[in-house]
């Protein structure tokens, strides 16, 4: 379980977070929906201390990463996590098997003769075959997300994180990118956080949606109560996203 408890991180010129907090149960898929540059990213980013939060808590399973500055503990809760950013960022100079093991090799202390057998085994779990030896400019954009996908999942994470896993991909891909986060939240039961702004997206797949703005969750729902909800900010979202309160 993720608690998050009133947490805060500013920039030099800006207040992003101004005391968030919720709980994020095992086996969830909880949504982060906002428009751009409310603060999606940083909300993530802080979740695994890419960022340091000014203040508040992040216990994951009761260890508080947010103020912690011993190095051990945060390898280790980082190690329960995946992480697809959102342009992928596969190493372009190393294949697919490389790309997929990265984690593997960083994260684990698995033997490198295991690495061609797991990395098979990931590779087949997002739909991909035979790929091993090809550079990520060989790879389509829908199969470039899926190696990403395949590498972040590699070491086995308790928890993933996805931040705008579907920016600027065509309706096809989109698809596929949803049925990929679906299925590998209900096929290996990882709990499961998106940040998006494509509140459709967060509508469909999520357990719980929780609307980011002014710093705060305005917000926090599951689809059908948020699709009701009277918050100003949430209506006007929804107008936005031409969708139906319905
Ligand atoms: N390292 C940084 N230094 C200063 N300001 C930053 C930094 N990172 C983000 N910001 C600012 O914080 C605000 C929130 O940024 P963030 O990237 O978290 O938004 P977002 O909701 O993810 O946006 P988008 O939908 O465009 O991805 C923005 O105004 C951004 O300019
Ligand atoms: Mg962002």
């Amino acid at each position: 379980m993720i608690e998050i408890r009133n947490l805060v991180k500013n920039f030099p010129d800006r207040k992003v977070l101004d005391g968030i907090s919720a709980e994020i149960k095992d086996g969830e898929l909880f949504s982060v929906i906002g428009p751009s540059g409310t603060g999606k990213s940083t909300f993530i980013k802080c979740l695994i201390r890419l960022i340091k939060p000014e203040g508040g808590q992040i216990i994951v399973d009761g260890q508080d990463i947010a103020s912690t500055s011993s190095e051990f503990t945060l390898a280790k809760v980082r190690r329960s996590f995946g992480y697809l950013f959102q342009e992928g960022a596969l190493f372009d100079s190393l294949t697919v098997l490389e790309n997929v093991a990265f984690g593997l090799k960083y994260l684990t202390d698995t033997p490198k003769s295991d690495y061609p057998r797991i990395v098979k085994e990931k590779l087949a779990l997002v739909g991909l075959k035979d790929v091993e030896h090809l550079k990520p400019a060989e790879l389509s954009v829908g199969m470039k997300k899926r190696v990403s996908l395949a590498r972040s999942i590699a070491a086995e994470p308790k928890y993933m994180l996805y931040d705008e896993p579907t920016t600027g991909l065509d309706p096809v891909t989109t698809g596929m990118v949803k049925d990929l986060i679906t299925g590998m939240h209900e096929k290996l039961g990882i709990t499961t956080v998106v940040v998006t702004h494509d509140l459709n997206l967060a509508l469909e797949i999520s357990s719980r949606v929780a609307m980011l703005t002014g710093g705060k969750f305005a917000e926090v729902g599951e689809p059908a109560k948020f699709r009701r909800s009277e918050n100003a900010a949430v209506k006007e979202f929804m107008e936005i996203s031409h969708l139906s309160r319905e």
